[in-house]
């Protein structure tokens, strides 16, 4: 395993749609694996292969650094609600911005044995969920920010 090069807002390959996982070849494995692994040492709660620069449909997520979730090819089946909150992104390092997201959100993926499941998630698991699937499709969460990105320094609990 290896940590792999986060690219940052400006790099075009975070704009380009990813295309469909057909196969978990050993390659593919190698990237999910640097994937967690690049996304722990980042103290994230998600990545999106192209913020390693690889057009995949491949997101690793987790929300408490203790449930590890691999989606392959996700696509959204039901959103429901709002949330309203501050976003950040490892892609714009130090920055974030109030993105209103469905407050929960089921998704169909497939694993690393490209076996379908669907999964369920509430507050920041959707907005995790909604946000790599953005990613997928070369959107980045800035483009959904609503007033001025700040620096995440300068957040205090009350925001
Ligand atoms: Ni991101």
């Amino acid at each position: 395993m290896a940590i792999r090069k986060i690219r940052e807002m400006g790099d075009p390959v975070l704009n380009k749609k990813c295309k469909e996982v057909t196969e978990v070849t050993p390659r593919v494995q190698e990237l999910i694996d640097d994937m967690f692994e690049t996304l722990y040492e980042a103290e994230g709660v998600g990545l999106a292969a192209p913020q390693v620069g690889i057009l995949k449909r491949v997101v690793v997520i987790d929300v408490t650094g203790e449930d590890p979730i691999l989606l392959i090819n996700p696509k959204i089946l039901e959103t429901s609600g709002e949330q309203e909150g501050y976003e950040g992104c490892l892609s714009v390092p130090g920055k974030s911005g109030m993105v209103t997201r469905p407050n929960y959100v089921k998704v169909l993926a497939y694993d690393e044995n490209m076996n379908a499941f669907e999964l369920e998630g509430t507050e920041l698991l959707a907005r995790a969920v909604c946000h790599e699937i953005d990613h997928l499709e070369g959107h980045l969460y800035v483009e959904r920010v609503d007033g001025p990105l700040v620096n995440t320094a300068d957040l205090t609990e009350e925001d």
